[in-house]
């Protein structure tokens, strides 16, 4: 099956005083699952779906969600975020440019 939308969501949890940050694995977990819900309320099942992934490796930029086909990077975003990106990108087509992580240009 191909999703309109595919939502990755960054759960890594790394152990108490690992030297890189993570995303972590309750913060990720809720993200998601807001991103579930407003999937399921929306009745849009069968064509956009969210899952839990682990690290992408820009962990200090996280907590770090994914939404393809666009291969936008939302960064340090929150569950609080979940509604506008929703909203916004997986409804609308329009990425939420505030918690857009850019990577430099080759
Ligand atoms: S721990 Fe989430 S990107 Fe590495």
């Amino acid at each position: 099956m191909k999703f309109e939308k595919h939502i990755f969501v960054c759960i890594n949890e790394r152990a108490p005083g690992a030297p890189r940050q993570s995303c972590g694995e309750e913060t990720g977990a809720a993200i998601a699952k807001r991103f579930k819900e407003l999937i399921l309320e929306h009745k849009l099942r069968m064509k956009v779906r969210a899952q839990r992934t682990s690290c992408f490796d820009i962990c200090e930029q996280g907590p770090i969600a994914v939404v393809y086909p666009e291969g936008i990077f939302y960064k340090g975003i929150s569950v609080s975020d979940v509604d506008e990106i929703f909203e916004q990108h997986i409804l609308n087509n329009a990425p939420v440019e505030r918690l857009q992580l850019t990577f430099p240009k080759k």
